[in-house]
């Protein structure tokens, strides 16, 4: 399956997060009839496409939120979150503001309008007003919208900040942040009071009748696990599966720009709980990167001498699991972090907003505000995918709109297809082996070596099929001290991620393995 990032004609103040029509295609992208062709294309290779859809917030340029903000009295004002100044407080002075609440992207989460002297809620850039999921309208007017893609014949959606639409209605203040002059209001709209209501109607009203051929992903920050259940139960009919965020904040301190490096021990329990949670009903999702997080290479394995073989580990501890695994596109090549040297080379508006308030408002030292920026922005994500060494790397004839990282001279798609030992040749045979052993797709889930800090190690079984994986994620060797260690080590040896092979567990730089035996029952 294709998932496609946001296509729809937006101001790309969010790279189409911002969607401003949700029934076209941007023309930077293309054309309706060009998304056609697209999607005949990858059916006719047996593949499916999944658009992203982003309905917690529209652009502020939708005519929704343009009719919304209006007057007072529009018919749609109520299709936003509209509320007047804080009481005792003079409208658009310090503090005004409706509640305490801070932006996912800097600053106040409310954003005064001038033309009634009202504030509108957007938790994320105030480019992006929040949709009110409390009208019916408005519930049913995204319902039609998606309606519309499913005729088309695209085969699900990755929902956008998917928990975030049910809102508390009281909107109270929330606890003060440590620097004291915003609060964090996310008790009131993650997994809100009606968010399971509000998927089962969507589920009833758009995916009821294709339940069969579709796929729906809840992007669900700070989801927990018993929730994720919920949410994942086929019989409760709302999500097939969530993406959650818990071991991509191993590595966060008081926030995602405080960095911390990650514990072996710290992953291991993370997944293994999400593992063990939803081992009898529910999903997982399995993925390292997306357009939100850094290059995990860079992140979790070493971009530096062992950058193939780390990223050949990472990529069979993940594939290992169980779950549905999503490959964001160069992670299959082992692309790393960008070397953004100054903050004219970053675009996405996280990072330009942190980087403005950093400065602007705590009056942080650039310097350090880039060294987070270094390892944490989104943009790490963002440059264009290296296909070839030439100078914007393939993408782009003309300017690329954020710059290429120039290790595209080595690392890139057409070096990387012609080298069986390339990651992008282990990644595929890490597809295969799912696609050909079922023991991978559904066989059961147990962590080893729970406290090792440096290896990682579990086994999946099916009836009388079982696997171990064994991964060091060291730059020095490490003995695999798993039980029966023995009878493993003279097993069939599945797949590796080098070249040659040693007897015994012991596991070189960045080693990992993957055995399988066949168990008496
Ligand atoms: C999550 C998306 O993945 C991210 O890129 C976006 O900025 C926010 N939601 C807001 O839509």
């Amino acid at each position: 399956m294709l998932w496609l990032s946001p296509i729809y004609p937006s101001p790309q103040d969010d790279n189409g997060y911002d969607i401003s029509d949700y029934q076209g295609v941007d023309p930077v992208f293309g054309t309706l009839p060009e998304f056609d062709a697209l999607l005949t294309e990858v059916h006719r290779r047996g593949m499916r496409l999944v658009m992203d859809l982003v309905v917690n917030h529209t652009s502020d340029k939708h005519p929704w939120f343009t009719e919304s903000r209006s007057a007072v009295d529009s018919p749609q004002r109520d299709w936003y979150w509209w509320r007047p100044a804080r009481d005792g407080f003079e409208v658009g002075t310090p503090g005004a503001e409706p509640t305490n609440w801070v932006s996912l992207f800097s600053g106040s989460a409310w954003q005064l309008d001038d033309a009634t002297g009202e504030y509108y809620l957007h938790l994320f850039s105030r480019t992006q007003p929040d949709l009110n999921w409390e009208n019916a309208q408005v519930r049913q007017a995204v319902y039609t919208m998606m309606r519309w893609w499913l005729d088309r014949g695209v085969d699900g959606f990755r929902m956008d900040v998917i928990n975030f639409i049910s809102k508390d209605v009281a909107l109270p203040d929330g606890p003060r942040l440590p620097d004291g002059l915003l609060g964090d209001g996310s008790s009131s709209y993650i997994s809100g009071p009606r968010v399971h209501e509000f998927l089962q109607e969507m589920h009833r009203e758009v995916f009821a009748e294709h339940a069969e051929r579709l796929l729906v992903v809840g992007e669900m920050p700070r989801v927990t696990v018993e929730d994720a259940v919920l949410f994942t139960d086929p019989a409760r009919g709302e999500v097939d599966m969530v993406f959650q965020f818990e071991h991509v904040g191993l590595d966060h301190g008081l926030s995602k720009w405080d960095h911390r490096p990650l514990r072996l021990t710290d992953l291991k329990a993370s997944l293994g709980r999400w593992q063990a949670a939803l081992a009898e009903k529910g999903w997982n999702s399995l993925y390292w990167n997306n357009h939100d997080q850094p290059r995990v290479v860079s992140r979790f394995g070493d971009d530096g001498r062992y950058r193939v073989e780390s990223a050949k580990l990472l990529g069979t501890v993940l594939h290992l699991h169980r779950g549905t695994p999503y490959v964001y596109q160069g992670e299959e090549l082992g692309m790393t972090n960008a070397p953004f040297q100054a903050i004219d080379d970053y675009r996405d508006i996280e990072s330009l907003n942190h980087y403005a308030y950093e400065i602007g408002v705590r009056r942080t030292p650039p310097d350090q505000v880039l060294a987070a920026l270094w390892v944490k922005s989104r943009d790490n994500a963002r440059t264009p995918v290296q296909w070839d060494p030439s100078a914007h790397a393939g993408f782009t004839t003309g300017t690329p709109w954020i710059p290429v990282n120039p290790n595209r001279t080595e690392i890139n798609a057409a070096a990387a297809t012609a080298d069986p030992s390339s990651v992008w040749h282990h990644y595929r045979r890490l597809i295969k082996l799912r696609h050909h052993e079922p023991v991978v797709a559904v066989g059961d889930f147990t962590m080893l070596l729970p406290d090792d800090e440096r290896v990682y190690a579990f086994i999946r079984r099916l009836e009388d099929v079982a696997l171990l994986v064994v991964a060091n994620f060291s730059p020095a060797k490490a003995d695999a001290a798993v039980p029966d260690a023995a009878e493993w080590a003279v097993s069939e040896l599945v797949l590796g991620n080098y070249p040659d092979v040693v007897e015994g567990l012991r596991l070189r730089p960045w080693e990992a393995r993957i055995y399988r035996r066949t168990l008496a029952s």
